[in-house]
């Protein structure tokens, strides 16, 4: 169950930069072209959204599977740099991240001018995504 759990988070965490990087391009060429913010395009911003919604309740369940999750969360593990990053920072950033990506999405719904909504999905998608980056455990992966 860990091991299938664990390669899941990995594999899912390609669909999910390459979602949000597909889904900022799309969003920016729609700011920049001038054009109507459609059920279209409300739809293509769904490809970052989604794969990150499933990251992070794939990745909450395999912080109660993993050895490197809430196991090992405690005061000594914050002083170990590796440990730090999965039990602590890592989960917390990327929580902070889908969040904020959320929010991109539905302000663009929410708005009415075509260009704050093209500019409020790529705002938030791209500090999501800066954030995401910033915690991968790049040591382990790819
Ligand atoms: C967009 C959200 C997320 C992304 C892109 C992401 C990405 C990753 C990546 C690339 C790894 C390394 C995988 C490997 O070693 O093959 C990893 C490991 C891990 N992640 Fe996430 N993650 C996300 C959210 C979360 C959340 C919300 C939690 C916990 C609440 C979490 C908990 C973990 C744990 C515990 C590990 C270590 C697993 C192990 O090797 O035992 N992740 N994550």
């Amino acid at each position: 169950m860990y091991t299938g759990i664990q390669h899941l988070h990995s594999f899912l965490s390609y669909l999910v930069i390459a979602g949000l990087a597909v889904s900022i391009i799309l969003a920016l060429i729609g700011q920049f072209s001038g054009k109507p913010f459609t059920g279209k395009d409300r739809k293509l911003a769904l490809l970052g959204l989604i794969p990150a919604h499933l990251q992070w309740v794939v990745g909450l369940v395999l912080y109660f599977l993993s050895p490197l999750g809430l196991s090992s969360l405690s005061g000594q593990a914050m002083s170990n740099s590796m440990l730090r990053l999965y039990t602590l920072e890592h989960p917390v950033m990327m929580i902070l991240a889908v969040v904020l990506i959320t929010i991109g999405f539905a302000r663009a719904k929410r708005l009415r001018n075509p260009k704050k909504q093209y500019r409020s999905i790529w705002v938030f998608y791209l500090i999501g995504l800066v954030l995401i980056l910033s915690r991968i455990p790049w040591a382990a992966w790819p």
